[in-house]
């Protein structure tokens, strides 16, 4: 199967209904992206299809074809995206496993919403659970992010 990931054409030899989750981490390599709940209820495995976050963890790597996956690791160069910068600033991660996730519905927020409110932040963030509790720095780092 061939897929567009982070501007690269990659061939996995896996199945339709793998995961797109292991299809990333254990065939392409890219680990960035992590494993939570494997349910879809946490948030730690968000990619960008098509620009649009996704639970990698309930995608089935066939529904990723013709599409451009986008994980952390391809959001920018030497981390460097804006989200990325204002997760430095305002150290937002504590034990950091679900900060891959978080950034990218925050990049993805702010691809669609240069300026969101509070409640447009906690509505596209409240599927992203962290057991450390870092939403308030979250929350600053995307304000940051946003300008
Ligand atoms: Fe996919 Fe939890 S691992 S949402």
């Amino acid at each position: 199967m061939q897929l567009n990931i982070n501007g690269q054409l990659h061939t996995l030899d896996v199945s339709p209904d793998m995961p797109l989750l292991w299809a990333l981490r254990d065939h392409a390599g890219l680990t960035g992206t992590k494993f939570g709940c494997g349910k879809g209820l946490c948030g730690a495995c968000t990619v960008h299809l098509d620009g649009n976050p996704i639970r990698s963890c309930s995608t089935p790597v066939s529904a990723a074809q013709g599409k451009r996956v986008v994980t952390i690791e391809g959001l920018a160069v030497d981390a460097s995206h804006p989200v990325q910068r204002a997760w430095k600033d305002n150290n937002v991660p504590q034990c950091g496993y679900c900060q891959s996730g978080q950034i990218m519905s925050a990049a993805a927020l702010l691809a669609s919403n240069a300026a969101p409110s509070d409640g447009d932040i906690d509505a596209a963030m409240s599927g992203n659970i962290c057991r450390c509790g870092t939403y308030p720095r979250i929350r600053a780092a995307i304000k940051q992010a946003a300008g």
